[in-house]
C-alpha cells in the first residue's frame, strides 16, 4: 500500500492532487489482487494504466516546447514505466498471476513513483511555478 501522507510533495498542488488520485487506483488495485475477482484486478490495472497517460500527459503538455532543460529525460522516464506497466497487464491477462503482479505493483510500480516525484517532478515543479503557465 502507498501510505499517501509519505508521497513526496512538489511545489505545484495540481501535480500533488495528480498523484494522490494515482496512489488511491494503486492502493485499489493491491486490495483488488487480495480480495478481488480476476475481473476486478483487471478494471483495476486498466484504470490505473488510464491515470498514468492521463498524468503523463498533463506533465508533459505543460513543458512541452518550454524550454525545459529535464523535458526529453522526464518524458523518457513516464515512457519507461509505461512500457513496464503495460507489460505487467499484458502478463496479467496471460498468466493471472497475483504473485508477480502484487511484486511489480510494490517492488517496482511504487519506487518508481516515489524517486520518479522526488528526482523529476520536484524539479518540473519548481519551474513551473518560476515561469509560470504556458501562455
Ligand atoms: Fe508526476
Ligand atoms: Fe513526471
Amino acid at each position: 500500500m502507498i501510505e499517501k501522507n509519505r508521497l513526496p510533495q512538489v511545489a505545484k498542488p495540481e501535480m500533488n492532487a495528480m498523484h494522490d488520485e494515482e496512489a488511491d487506483i494503486v492502493n485499489m488495485l493491491l486490495s483488488a489482487v487480495d480480495n478481488g475477482d480476476d475481473k476486478t484486478v483487471t478494471q483495476a490495472l486498466e484504470a490505473l494504466l488510464a491515470h498514468m497517460q492521463k498524468h503523463f500527459d498533463f506533465e508533459e503538455d505543460m513543458l512541452r516546447n518550454r524550454g525545459f532543460g529535464m523535458f526529453d529525460i522526464h518524458r523518457n522516464d513516464h515512457s519507461r514505466i509505461m512500457g513496464e506497466t503495460r507489460m505487467a497487464y499484458m502478463n496479467w491477462r496471460n498468466f493471472r498471476d497475483r504473485e508477480a503482479l502484487r511484486d511489480f505493483i510494490e517492488d517496482d510500480f511504487i519506487e518508481w513513483l516515489n524517486l520518479h516525484i522526488q528526482a523529476m517532478d520536484s524539479v518540473a515543479a519548481d519551474f513551473l511555478m518560476l515561469h509560470g503557465e504556458k501562455r
